[in-house]
């Protein structure tokens, strides 16, 4: 094992599954915990050093299982708890670990504590673990606050006398209640999930909204113009780090001998400001907060180099590991295409596009790659980004699956196009995402696949040395071996006035990254060897979108 050290997550690569988007065992269009099993040698070819899992759990999927009605057992329709035992003892055999989501600032309104909320009469102790309050006028919900997804943040619901009654919070879908941290039930019913996940091996939690589960008591409304992540009523409240503190308590009461090392939580905290971090990173906090810098620049050595800064100035990549994309924003291949970093509306250009410059995105998104990697501290892969997968944006509306497209009312096509099942070889139903028996045939996929979704599968890209694919493999490879790679610093290599959109730093022990951000070939910095590119390097000389591994 690579890390055995007890701080394994200072420099892991953690590889982001979409479980019922990864591989399906059971042919029914939708990827489980089986599949997933099957695809473990796939993931230790690659090269990564640990799963996240996005929830499994039982849901009524109305948020892609981020409403959770049981927080302690496995969907049925993704299997059993025993497939998740198997899972995490094979991925052990297989040197991955095994992080998984914790959802603690809202649940599904199925689950069972807010039925009874739901049952119990205003003022009864069971409203009081959800945040229930009285409008504040007919038909005014209590404040002004939206929910993420579009819409008001409140619904009111239907009294025991059939009367219209009391609000509840939901800064997400109205079938996500959001938990009343304040009630000591919530915080006790946490620690239990916590325990249960650690005491089942996993190596670690991803925390869900973690800038957003406490609300300010009085609930006043926000006000105009407030930046959208920034400090506000329902986010970044200081009672957040008192409850970290005593997460990192539980995590660190579990023992560190041998595999799987000391256990590791990395929050979701969105901000605007890379200040607005920094309560997050004391000493005995979360370990981690996920680093969104990447996601947000516009195409422009400057910008990269600017968000890179803004975050190694606050702590190191292994406090705030490095990301390029997940599971709720669009395709780096597609999204960087465009000059302009990432805004919500993105997806609604990518769509007006079509097949517009798509190569050249293609080309970004390997750069990205390799910067992403040669960055100090963490890094986490979301499932497809090692194949180049675009953002599907043809995605027919009846087949739309993601609540911000309802209740935008079409206005915002969702994060469903970043969450097409995973095409595995280059033809057949499904393109391989289904395994199945005795030659039957399988359900489609969940999603639709676009028709050319073949040409990104994994069969045909292990076989081709130019591939996606074969570029991280590489990249990952390398990485575990090159003793500059992994936890440590940077130093800047100043840019030559003469070509301003090179990127370059290098890292100690003898290595050099340099990436061309411009519409021109840019001179190669001094170097020894190409270690790796994201392209073709020839004559000393860089392409635009292109990035390489020299060594020093
Ligand atoms: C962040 C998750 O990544 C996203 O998919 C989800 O919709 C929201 N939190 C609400 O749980």
């Amino acid at each position: 094992m690579r890390n055995s050290r007890n701080g394994w997550w200072e420099d892991a690569v953690i590889y982001e599954v979409y479980p019922r988007s990864f591989a399906d065992a059971d042919g029914n269009g939708v990827g489980d915990l089986s599949g997933l099993r099957a695809r473990l040698g796939y993931l230790a070819d690659l090269g990564v050093d640990a799963i996240w899992l996005t929830p499994f759990y039982p849901s009524p999927l109305a948020d892609g299982g981020y409403d959770v009605s049981d927080y302690c057992a496995v969907d049925p329709r993704l299997g059993t708890m025993a497939d998740f035992d198997g899972l995490v003892k094979d991925a052990a055999g297989h040197q991955i670990r095994v992080i998984v989501d914790l959802v603690p600032n809202h649940c599904s309104s199925a689950h069972p504590l807010f039925r009874a909320a739901l049952a119990a009469a205003p003022g009864r102790p069971e409203r009081d673990r959800f945040i229930f309050r009285e409008g504040r006028g007919p038909d005014l919900p209590p404040n002004n606050w939206e929910s993420q997804f579009g819409g008001p943040a409140w619904t009111r619901v239907t009294e025991a006398d059939g009367r219209p009654g009391q609000w509840y919070l939901h800064l997400y879908d109205p079938s996500q209640p959001d938990w009343n941290w304040r009630n000591p039930d919530v915080p006790a019913l946490f620690e239990d999930v916590i325990g249960f996940w650690l005491d089942r091996g996993v190596a670690g939690l991803r925390v869900d909204v973690a800038h957003g589960i406490f609300k300010d008591p009085d609930l006043p409304d926000v006000q105009a113009g407030q930046p959208l992540n920034g400090p506000s009523p329902y986010r970044h409240r200081p009672e957040l780090q008192a409850l970290y503190r005593s997460w990192r308590a539980i995590l660190d009461s579990y023992p560190v001998d041998g595999f799987p090392g000391s256990r590791t939580a990395i929050g979701e905290v969105w901000y605007d400001q890379a200040d607005t971090l920094r309560p997050y990173l004391a000493p005995d906090g979360l370990p981690q907060v996920f680093n969104f810098q990447l996601i947000l620049p516009d195409w422009q050595a400057a910008a990269f180099r600017g968000a890179i800064d803004s975050a190694l100035a606050l702590t190191s990549g292994s406090r705030a590991p490095w990301v390029i994309g997940n599971h709720d924003v669009p395709r780096p291949a597609s999204r960087y295409r465009l000059d302009e970093g990432y805004t919500p509306e993105m997806i609604t250009r990518l769509i007006a596009l079509g097949d517009q410059n798509a190569e050249h995105g293609a080309w970004r998104a390997r750069a990205a790659a390799l910067l992403l990697l040669a960055l100090p501290g963490s890094a986490y892969i979301y499932q497809g980004e090692e194949l180049g997968l675009p953002e599907v944006t043809g995605i027919p509306d009846d087949a739309r699956q993601d609540p911000r497209f309802r209740r935008t009312h079409g206005e915002s096509p969702g994060r469903d196009g970043c969450r097409v099942p995973i095409p595995w070889d280059r033809t057949g139903t499904g393109f391989g995402f289904s395994l199945t028996r005795d030659g039957a045939s399988p359900a489609a996929p969940w999603l639709p696949q676009p028709p050319e979704w073949g040409r990104y599968s994994v069969g045909p890209q292990l076989a081709d040395e130019h591939s996606f694919l074969s570029l991280y493999r590489a990249a990952l490879r390398l990485r575990r071996d090159h003793p500059a790679l992994g936890r440590g610093t940077l130093r800047w290599l100043d840019p030559d006035p003469e070509t301003p959109d090179l990127l370059c730093f290098a890292r100690e022990p003898g290595f050099v990254f340099a990436a061309n951000f411009g519409a021109a070939p840019a001179p190669l910095p001094a170097h020894g060897e190409i270690l790796l590119a994201s392209g073709p390097v020839t004559s000393g000389s860089l392409p635009p979108d292109t990035a390489a591994w020299l060594s020093g």
